[in-house]
């Protein structure tokens, strides 16, 4: 089966990558002229694991090919995904929805036969109908364009495990949407057979699927970060309430780690997006709790600031930081929203010396944060160092000798704010060692 997928980013590319694993001729559209040759090679332009390997794969077999073209999306099949960034607006909590209206408008000439558009962006309850609208307007076949909601729940670092055995499926249509259920049933054949939970709805709860989800996730692990700020106080340990609590199938074990709080490019700006939609739908009161979530994320943040001046002084200038980790999580090379480099930049800002070293993210780092020193070595980046952040857990820095570091610091100190270093370990090396919420 044909079919295109517009906006190639770390959804979209792995969407059009694991469309042609499921044996699609796939057609991926971006604006990114770089971007389209970089994936031309079969290779990703960001790092997620597995990706690169179904990209050389089937740009080679020929079932997968990258445009920088509308018109060529358009003329090459009848159902087109779109997967465009949807951001923060800056200044603002809301969507951005430019990059998603911008792609339907460039799309919709093009359209001049019946089609169907599947939109996979995570946008406020309310969108598809726009959507639809503007493609009744400006494409040639008008009412022949069908508009499905297709919500993605992929995690950066499992995209292609997510994508290629989802937890569920969901398709949101309006009514008389018989040829794109049609579709998208064939298109996710191999999926659905395997017994993946399918879920038909509507338009809104599609849309709404997405953001209620992700803050749900958000507002989980913001529970347990709220409880880390009691253990705190109570000189109890919260990787164990964490691992009682964990044992009730109720609550689960699964996204319920404690530590620096939530980043990235999904959660924080959905909860803000979804909390922004529901004031103007007039069901503040409901969001609530979501608003706590954003405050209790944000307040992990300064705790690590907070520690780190009660063991180096108020005064940061002279002082020399090392930060373990840039991207938002282990896995990823993506710094959006990232909590390490908030941090990192915060510290900075107070006069600090920071270097930051991580294994995949040092150039995005770099371009965002431009102030900060790089250093790809975790150990030649802790060189003097007056305190260590453990900020990103990843799986590299944990096996790390602890007495080999300890002399090439000014101050055996560091603070583990994911609680994943082997406190003991660090202790018998001669480290003084804080972590969040921990006894
Ligand atoms: C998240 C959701 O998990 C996906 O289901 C969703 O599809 C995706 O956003 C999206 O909207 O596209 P992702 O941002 O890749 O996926 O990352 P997560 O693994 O959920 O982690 C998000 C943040 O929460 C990271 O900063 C991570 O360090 C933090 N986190 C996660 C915790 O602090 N504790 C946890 O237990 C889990």
């Amino acid at each position: 089966m044909k079919m295109t997928v517009i906006g190639c980013g770390y959804l979209g590319a792995t969407h059009a990558a694991c469309m042609a694993e499921l044996g699609h001729e796939v057609l991926g559209m971006d604006v990114d002229i770089d971007k389209v040759h970089t994936l031309n090679s079969g290779k990703a332009p960001f790092f997620e694991r597995d990706l690169d390997d179904l990209l050389a794969t089937h740009t080679a077999s020929g079932r997968l090919h990258f445009t920088a073209s509308y018109k060529e999306a358009a003329d090459f099949a009848d159902l087109h995904f779109i997967g465009v960034g949807t951001p923060q607006q800056p200044g603002s909590d809301a969507y951005d929805l430019s990059h998603l209206f911008e792609a339907v408008r460039r799309l919709a000439p093009g359209l001049t036969r019946p089609a169907v558009v599947a939109v996979k962006s995570t946008v406020p309850v309310g969108t598809a109908p726009r959507v639809a609208e503007l493609l009744r307007e400006q494409a040639p076949a008008g009412d022949l364009i069908e508009v499905a909601w297709n919500p993605e729940f992929l995690r950066e670092s499992f995209a292609v495990e997510d994508t290629l055995r989802p937890d569920r499926l969901v398709l949101g249509f309006n009514t008389g949407h018989s040829r794109a259920e049609a579709l998208l049933r064939q298109a996710f054949a191999e999926i659905i057979d395997s017994g993946t939970p399918t879920i038909v709805t509507d338009w809104a709860t599609a849309e709404l699927a997405k953001g209620a989800a992700n803050s749900f996730l958000a507002t989980k692990i913001s529970f347990i970060n709220a409880m880390a700020e009691v253990c705190e106080k109570s000189g109890a340990d919260v990787a164990e309430l964490a691992d009682i609590l964990g044992h009730d199938i109720r609550i689960g074990r699964r996204g319920m780690r404690p530590g620096l709080g939530f980043g990235g490019g999904c959660l924080p700006k959905d909860l803000r997006g979804f909390i922004t939609r529901a004031d103007e739908l007039g069901a503040d009161e409901a969001v609530g709790m979501l608003r706590e979530a954003d405050t209790v994320n944000a307040r992990r943040r300064r705790r690590v600031i907070d520690l780190a001046r009660e063991e180096l002084g108020t005064d940061l200038r002279g002082k020399r930081i090392t930060v373990w980790g840039a991207a938002f999580k282990p896995g990823t090379d993506d710094v959006r929203d990232s909590p390490a480099l908030a941090v990192a930049q915060d510290l900075h800002g107070l006069g600090a010396t920071v270097t930051v070293t991580d294994p995949k993210a040092l150039d995005n780092a770099r371009k965002l944060h431009p102030g900060l020193d790089y250093v790809e070595d975790p150990i030649a980046a802790a060189e003097d160092a007056d305190l260590l952040l453990h900020l990103t857990e990843w799986p590299q820095f944990s096996p790390i000798d602890p007495r080999r570091l300890a002399a090439r610091t000014r101050n055996p100190k560091v603070i583990d704010a994911r609680g994943t270093l082997d406190t003991a370990r660090w202790r018998d090396a001669g480290w003084t060692i804080r972590c969040l919420g921990h006894r």
